[in-house]
């Protein structure tokens, strides 16, 4: 049956993504509230003909009213509550507009869900763990601590999140993908490492690593985590859960940019630096995780390897760069 589905962050990059596998694999009008902060309309365009996109809303998350009227127009059957301001040193800069927007604003979206009798879907992240330790990958039971603002946020919002679950019967549920990657990701900022590295690859420059290196990264390509987010959004099985999306095998920074200067078919006399790392404290030097909660419950596993997803995302920034489009670059 058609339904409508609330997508906030969608003009986002792995919000984008989430819009294309809900038009592409189910009959639901998609509506995405964004306020372009971060995400493009450029993400939306390949959409542009597509009636079952619905709306694409320009508005804040912070906007109370403005949400309530929005949500309680559209009486969406789910929501995907991707938005949020995800740079972690500029949630160290300015935590209040970290706070306001991410958990403010999700508090104003519980609301309004509540009211429209709409399921809830919160997007938050592996940011949000302890370390691990060196052996083995993490899965939900594992320890919290928000080292950022960026954290703290998300650490609200899955609180209130499941809280409106056991307060209300409300079908709501908490997403921690880890570090996700891939085509429409921005390569500028902090975030996304993958685009990034490949980015300064192409273009001849040296890639820039942050401390040691010895961090590591557990790489989810972008259409696995949407793929993630689709099923458990429409699975009816995730409610009142916490559930991990992961490769569950991590790579360090440092065999990351090896990987990514010795697989590119032109050397361009990239070469490896290290600097200073901007924010030691907030950095988690291991990040590894066990989705095997994801795989028993809906049957999800990730399907592109890192040697597949970094060709992906390189053939994408390979033809962005020729044509000189500097959007996302
Ligand atoms: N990229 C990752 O590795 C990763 C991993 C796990 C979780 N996440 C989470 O996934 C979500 C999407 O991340 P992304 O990497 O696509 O980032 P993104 O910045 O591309 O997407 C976030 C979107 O939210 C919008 N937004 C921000 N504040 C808003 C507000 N107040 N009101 C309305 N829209 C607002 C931005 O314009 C942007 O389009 C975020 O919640 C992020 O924390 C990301």
């Amino acid at each position: 049956m058609k339904k409508n589905v609330l997508i906030t962050g969608g003009a986002g990059f792995i919000g984008r993504w989430v819009v294309k596998a809900f038009l592409d694999d189910t009959p639901h009008r998609v509506y995405v509230l964004d306020d372009f902060s971060n995400g493009l309309r450029e993400n939306l365009a390949e959409f542009a003909n597509e009636p079952r996109l619905a709306e694409v809303k320009k508005g804040s998350i912070r906007q109370r009213k403005m949400v309530g009227g929005l949500v309680a127009k559209i009486k969406p059957d789910i929501c995907l509550h991707l938005a949020a301001q995800i740079v972690v040193q500029d949630s160290i800069d300015d935590p209040v507009r970290t706070f306001e927007s991410d958990v403010d604003g999700t508090f104003y979206l519980l609301e309004a869900c509540r009211a429209a009798g709409t399921k809830f879907v919160f997007m938050s992240t592996c940011m949000v763990y302890d370390l691990s330790k060196p052996e083995g990958a993490i899965d939900e039971t594992h320890p919290v601590l928000p080292r950022s603002p960026y954290a703290g946020a998300k650490l609200a919002g899955e609180n209130m999140t499941i809280s409106y679950y056991h307060a209300y019967g409300m079908p709501t549920a908490v997403l921690r993908p880890f570090n996700t990657y891939g085509p429409h990701q921005k390569a500028t900022g902090e975030g996304g490492v993958v685009s990034i590295f490949l980015t300064r690859q192409i273009r001849g420059e040296d890639l820039l690593i942050y401390g040691t290196g010895h961090q590591t990264r557990d790489l989810l390509y972008v259409e696995d985590c949407a793929d993630f987010l689709l099923r458990a959004s429409t699975s009816g099985k995730v409610w009142g859960r916490t559930l991990n999306a992961a490769t569950g095998s991590d790579i360090t920074i440092n065999k990351l940019a090896r990987t990514v200067v010795d697989s590119a078919p032109d050397k361009t006399g990239s070469k490896i630096r290290r600097i200073k790392h901007i924010h030691p404290q907030s950095e988690i030097m291991k990040l590894c995780g066990d989705s095997s909660a994801a795989q028993k419950v809906l049957g999800w596993r990730p399907r592109v390897d890192i040697e597949d997803g970094l060709g992906r995302t390189r053939k994408w920034l390979e033809k962005l760069i020729a044509e000189k489009n500097s959007k996302w670059l």
